[in-house]
């Protein structure tokens, strides 16, 4: 271990902090399936375990610099005297892993995403000394994952990951290696075993879900969870407009388990921002795509991601993004300031915006995306649907959940549970939930809008 920091504490609880992408979330609790397999128990705090994984996020600056505040932290000596194994995961650990290793002596532990399955063996070593994994293996992780034990109703399941777009922006090409694809056949097998645990909803995670090619498509793989007898609803996030397929758009209209919605994101409305970008789609492209996906599914509702700020990016420029949101009526959208990320192409190039100039088109951009946002919930206001329960409101008796088009959705509905499928009417919108009522009688339905 390390001279300046006191030893770590017997190994008996952990806790695993997730930071960034869903995909994070997937594989943060596979560290903790991993972890539980050894004897360990998950605790809900990191101040009150004895490993502390930090699966980190390197997509924008500021997500690398929260690792090192957490270290920080969690190298304080406790009252005992000890500190917690440190384990730093995830995509930081992947591309910074010999500045972790410099600037953060209390490390014990540096994996990367594709190696976390090393995990147990990681830890050990490190009783002697820091381990460190930041390879790209060729054999799949997933392999030699133990089986997933889940209590919620909604659950991830990552089917693809990796990314061969290079996007100028953009860091996952070279934190999560290239895009590959886990077997139809296992991912079936882990979500029967999900809806055994009494699962109703699985989203298929991906950097590029869309260009899933695991000996069937992504349209093929969620006929074929469809037919799960217990498994409700099917999801997917997040897509490249360029993969928008028509044996997918076929699926939103025949797969009744098939919620309807996308996240499709679009980064700018300006074309000549996509091009910079290596977007591989324009705006005219992009909205084509989406009449397509409306002519199909009428109700489908959209989201997206947006960069503000990308060099060169003038007025005008901005401006299409504006009129995009206005144009597409986005359900919801998350935009983001451009932020430099090393060792990629836009990194270097000439025309930085100040951060001036990015913080007011941030605001703009997300005064125009509550309003589309407020408006689609409104729209919604009449509908029918159901709504998978998934916590406590904040009034007693009030439970929130999801509607098919992914809004949280406030309920009061007596005798009914976390975890239950209710119909609903929606009566009321906000800019970020809808209020609905019990259909009467209250009744259990079908997840199909
Ligand atoms: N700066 C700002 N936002 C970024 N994203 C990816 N890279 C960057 C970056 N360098 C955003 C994109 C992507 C989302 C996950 O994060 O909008 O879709
Ligand atoms: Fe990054 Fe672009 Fe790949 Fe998305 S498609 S993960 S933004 S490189």
């Amino acid at each position: 271990m390390t001279s300046q920091s006191p030893a770590p504490a017997p190994a008996k609880t952990y806790h695993v902090k997730s930071f960034g992408c869903q995909m994070n979330v997937y594989d943060s609790e596979r560290m903790g399936d991993l972890l539980s397999a050894e004897g360990l128990t998950s605790v809900a705090t990191p101040e009150a375990a004895d490993v502390v994984v930090l699966n980190t996020c390197h997509i924008r600056e500021k997500a690398a610099e929260k690792l090192y505040s957490d270290i920080g932290r969690l190298r304080q000596p406790r009252a005992d005297g000890r500190r917690p194994t440190i384990v730093a995961a995830g995509c930081v650990a992947q591309a910074e892993g010999a500045e972790i290793a410099a600037r953060a002596p209390a490390v014990d532990v540096i994996v990367g995403p594709l190696a976390y399955h090393r995990l147990p063996e990681l830890l050990k070593q490190a009783q002697t000394g820091r381990a460190v994994d930041i390879d790209m293996p060729l054999v799949p992780k997933f392999d030699s994952l133990p089986q997933r034990r889940i209590a919620q109703a909604s659950a991830f399941l990552t089917v693809q990951e990796g990314c061969d777009k290079f996007c100028t922006f953009c860091v996952v090409p070279y934190t999560r290696g290239p895009e590959t694809s886990r077997p139809a056949a296992d991912l079936i097998g882990e979500a029967q075993a999900l809806v055994a645990c009494g699962v109703k909803e699985i989203t298929l995670l991906g950097q590029n879900v869309n260009a899933y090619a695991g000996g069937l498509s992504l349209a093929g793989l969620i006929r074929a969870l469809a037919d799960i007898d217990g498994l409700e609803r099917i999801r997917y996030t997040t897509s490249h407009p360029r993969d928008m397929h028509d044996d997918l758009i076929a699926a939103h209209v025949e797969v009744a388990k098939l919620m309807p919605y996308l996240h499709l994101p679009v980064q700018s409305g300006s074309s000549r921002m996509l091009k910079a970008m290596n977007r591989a789609h324009t705006r005219e492209s992009y909205l084509a795509t989406l009449e397509r996906l409306r002519a199909a599914r009428p109700d489908i509702a959209l989201s997206g991601d947006f960069i503000v700020g990308f060099p060169g990016e003038t007025e005008a420029d901005f401006e299409d993004t504006l009129s995009i949101v206005r144009q597409v009526q986005y359900a919801a959208a998350y935009s983001f300031k451009y932020s430099i990320r090393p060792g990629t192409p836009a990194a270097t190039m000439a025309d930085q915006v100040p951060e001036a100039v990015k913080d007011e088109r941030l605001a703009r951009l997300q005064a125009a995306i509550a309003e589309a946002s407020l408006a689609f919930n409104r729209s919604t206001i009449g509908r029918r649907c159901t709504v998978l329960l998934e916590r406590p409101g904040r009034k007693p008796g009030q439970l929130i959940g999801k509607t098919p088009w992914l809004q949280s959705a406030v309920v009061s509905i007596p005798g009914a549970a976390i975890g239950d499928l209710v119909a609903v009417n929606i009566v009321g919108a906000g800019p970020n939930s809808v209020e609905a009522v019990p259909v009467s009688p209250p009744a259990r339905e079908s997840a199909a809008a």
